[in-house]
This record gives structure tokens, C-alpha cells and sequence, in this order.
């Protein structure tokens, strides 16, 4: 959905989420659950809320903490998802210079100047860990083009990886663009150097922390990200020109993997407007190199074994390893299938994970919960929980609760039952609001 702001530009106001009697119902359940919990802290200071889409711009944020913790995912990024499309000669190659609006056939002609392999599979360079998986590769390009034109542009690459998504950047960018990449390992940026070289493709690599962005480089016209930072990084709005682009995975919530992808203009004020969100699911962008690519590095509350489990409850009496472990041996287990197994199902998790996050969000209540199995077969689930009581959906569709007649169990049915009868709306048909938190801008989501 996309929502214009008011013919003045101003800011929509709120409108209370979706039918007040299941959210009174819930509140009671959530509350005999929490009972032992002191009140809700409140929600996070809004500097604006938008449905997603539309345009408002936001207040320069004073340099206020937030409550940022520590601690990451892994979704679609580990590998291609999809074959191979080119089998061009690696000897034959340079980065193409065409000039082109980003549209899904300037993209595709792109990909197919590109040789993917080149980078992720090399002869003598062999294969990095993690890549990006293609189908979010083209679907991020595409975000953060908006359906405008690279040529030309000054693009900052967060997350080298394998270098292929620079490549394709170049590609766009043209001869008359610059793409400027960095990445946290230093064995990656090196690999990267030796492959863009082969290709006399022009993309500058440098190691460094991304959220630091590359000031020497700056102002730059866009910032693309390949990896999720908890917060929009302040350094990242000063580097980007008025007018241009941030387009990033980025924390929703504030628990393990809640990840999505937002797209927002940096304005004269240094400020975010025309906010877009969209589902994504991205490795954490941590500040030192991941080498533990299945844990989550931010928002850990718990952890047993390779399992572990995120609350937004964190700070309360209650113990997260308690819930943790009612969620690794449940009484309770049923299927709850979300379609077919695949990208199908794996879209809708993510649109359920959001969804429970902004209705977490819209009730005020703070019981939103990750949880995942660690190996073997790294299941994640999403729900809600305190310290007695925990239930999650997983991304293989079933309901795992600490017991039958679990209040947190109820609140889940609840949810999934509103976000059905809603059509299960994704990111984008969520409220998006940016404010001011340490170091940058707090990305949450909430009902529209
Ligand atoms: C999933 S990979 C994607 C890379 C690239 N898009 C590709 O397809 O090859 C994410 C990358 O982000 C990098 N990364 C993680 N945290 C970072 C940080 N703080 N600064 C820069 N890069 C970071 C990782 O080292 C990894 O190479």
C-alpha cells in the first residue's frame, strides 16, 4: 500500500489498530501472563508514523540513547536461490557501461552481464560463506532504484560479500557512476579487490565497519545495504546528498531477526522522509566479523546449546531461559501451515513475523518473541511469550506452546487469526515510524 501524506505534508495521525475488542481481549490475556511484570515501559519516543509508503519528513534526532542491546540472524541470505542464468566467459567480461532506468528489464540484462559465478563460485578464488541470495538481490536493487535511474549515481555498497552485488551496481551505475563497497572482513574485501580486477570492473573496495559509512568517499547519492544494522546509522544520513537514498535491511522490533527492508530519502534537514518498508530477512551487520553465520548477533536473551530465544520483555523479573526452555521441549505442538514449502511459505513468516510485530507494537505490551533451534535444521519461530508462558509460529508452519491452554498460545491464535482475516498484509501494508535512538534512527513497525 502506499499512503500519500496530506496535501500539506503533514503526517497522517494514527488511527487505533484494527478492532478494539480482540485488542482488549488480548491485553487482559497478555497481562494475566505478565502479572508478576511491571507495567509496560511505554512505546518508544515517535519522531514520525507513516503507513509505509508514504512521505513525511521527520525531526533532527537529539543525540538520545535507546535501547539498543547487543546480541543476530541469517535468512534468505545464504545462497542462490535459483539457478544460475549465465554462462558468459569470465576472460570476456568488463562492466558494462549502458546507461538505463532500473526496471525488471534493464535489471535482467544486467544480471545477465554479470557473471555470478565469477563471484561466488571462482576457480582459483573459491567461495565465501554467504551470499545473497539472487531473487533478493533483484528485489533490493529494485527497491532501492524506486524506479529511477542508477546512471550516474554515486552508490555506497554496505556488505561486499562475494562482490558480485558491486558488479551489478557498476553495471547500472555506468562509466559516468562510482560504486564505492565495504565490508567488515578484510579476507572478503581482498577477494573482492582480485575479482573486480578480472573483470576490469570499477567498484572500490575498503574494510572497514559499514556503519561508519566511508566519509573520506562521501556525499554519495545512494547507500545500499546487504546487511541489518539495529539502527539506521547517523553516519549514513550525514554522507548521503539531500534528495538521495538510504536503502537498507534494518531491525523492525527490537528482538533477534525481526529484520525488514526499508527505503527512505535523506532531506536538507538530515532527516528521513518518504519512508518505505518492505519483508526482507538479512545477517545481522555486527561490529566485528560474523564468524557464527546461524546465531543472531543482536537482541540474544537466551541461549541453550546452538537454541536461544529473544524477548521484548528483556529487563523484567522473568527469565528468559525459563521460556526458552518451554519452547525447546513444548507440551504443545500443531501444524499451522502457511503454504507451500519454498519462497511461498518463507514470504509468509516473514509477513506474519512483521505483522505480530507491529500488533506487539500497536498493544503496547512488549511480549514479542524470537526463538530459534540451532542445528540441526535451525527452525525459527516467532510469537509472543513472558517468563511461564511461550509460543511461536516457525517458519516450517507449525505452533510450538508450553502447553495446550498456554495464554501466550491464545495471543498467538489471536494475531494470526487478525492478520488472515486482514489478507495477510506484509511490511508494506504495516505503519512504519523512524526515531531518534544512539547513533541514529530506531526503525519500528506498528498496525495501520
Ligand atoms: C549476506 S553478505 C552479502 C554480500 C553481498 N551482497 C553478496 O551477495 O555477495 C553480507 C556481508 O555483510 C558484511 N558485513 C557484516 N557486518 C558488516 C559491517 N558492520 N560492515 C560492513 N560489512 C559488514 C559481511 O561480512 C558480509 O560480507
Amino acid at each position: 500500500m502506499t499512503t500519500e501524506a496530506g496535501a500539506n505534508g503533514s503526517i497522517p495521525a494514527r488511527t487505533p489498530a484494527a478492532g478494539m475488542l480482540p485488542i482488549a481481549v488480548a491485553l487482559l490475556r497478555l497481562r494475566a501472563c505478565l502479572k508478576a511484570a511491571p507495567p509496560p515501559t511505554g512505546r518508544p519516543r515517535c519522531a514520525a508514523t507513516v503507513p509505509a509508503g508514504a512521505s513525511a519528513a521527520v525531526s533532527p534526532p537529539p543525540p538520545t540513547p535507546g535501547p539498543i542491546t547487543t546480541l543476530g540472524p541469517l535468512g534468505e541470505s545464504i545462497g542462490p536461490d535459483r539457478p544460475l542464468r549465465t554462462t558468459v566467459s569470465v576472460s570476456s567480461l568488463t562492466c558494462e557501461k549502458r546507461r538505463r532506468i532500473v526496471n525488471a528489464d534493464t535489471l535482467s540484462a544486467a544480471v545477465a552481464a554479470v557473471p555470478r559465478e565469477h563471484y561466488t563460485d571462482h576457480p582459483v578464488h573459491g567461495s565465501p560463506p554467504q551470499t545473497t541470495a539472487q531473487a533478493a538481490i533483484e528485489r533490493d536493487i529494485l527497491r532501492a532504484a524506486g524506479e529511477g535511474d542508477l546512471t550516474g549515481r554515486r552508490i555506497l555498497e554496505i556488505g561486499t560479500g562475494t562482490g558480485y552485488t558491486g558488479a551489478l551496481l557498476a553495471e547500472l551505475a555506468g562509466p559516468g557512476g562510482t560504486v564505492m563497497s565495504v565490508d567488515i572482513d578484510a579476507r572478503l574485501v581482498g577477494r573482492a579487490r582480485r575479482l573486480h580486477a578480472g573483470r576490469n570492473c570499477p567498484v572500490r573496495v575498503v574494510c572497514g565497519d559499514g556503519h561508519d559509512g566511508v566519509p573520506d568517499a562521501a556525499p554519495f547519492d545512494v547507500i545500499i545495504g546487504w546487511c541489518a544494522p539495529t539502527i539506521v546509522p547517523g553516519a549514513w544520513i550525514k554522507q548521503v546528498r539531500p534528495g538521495g537514498i538510504i536503502s537498507t535491511p534494518i531491525y523492525i522490533a527490537p528482538v533477534a531477526r525481526a529484520v525488514g527492508h526499508l527505503r527512505a530519502t535523506v532531506t536538507e534537514e538530515a532527516t528521513l522522509t518518504a519512508l518505505r518498508l518492505g519483508g526482507a530477512a538479512y545477517v545481522d551487520m555486527g561490529h566485528e566479523v560474523n564468524t557464527t553465520l546461524g546465531t543472531p548477533l543482536f537482541y540474544v536473551d537466551a541461549r541453550a546449546g546452538e537454541s536461544y530465544l529473544s524477548v521484548a520483555w528483556r529487563g523484567r523479573d522473568d527469565d528468559p531461559d525459563v521460556a526458552l526452555a518451554l519452547l525447546n521441549a513444548p507440551a504443545h505442538v500443531e501444524d499451522h501451515p502457511l503454504g507451500e514449502e519454498g519462497p511461498q511459505r518463507a514470504a509468509a513468516w516473514r509477513d506474519a513475523r512483521a505483522y505480530l510485530a507491529a500488533r506487539d507494537h500497536a498493544l503496547g505490551i512488549s511480549s514479542l518473541t524470537t526463538w530459534g533451534s540451532g542445528a540441526p535444521g535451525w527452525i525459527a519461530g516467532v510469537g509472543f511469550s513472558c517468563g511461564r508462558h511461550a509460543a511461536v509460529l516457525t517458519d516450517s508452519g507449525q505452533l510450538r506452546a508450553d502447553r495446550k491452554d498456554s495464554p501466550a498460545l491464545a495471543e498467538l491464535r489471536d494475531a494470526l487469526t487478525a492478520w488472515e482475516g486482514a489478507g495477510r498484509p506484509g511490511s508494506e501494508q504495516l505503519a512504519v515510524m523512524v526515531s531518534p535512538g544512539e547513533g541514529g534512527w530506531q526503525v519500528r513497525v506498528t498496525l495501520p
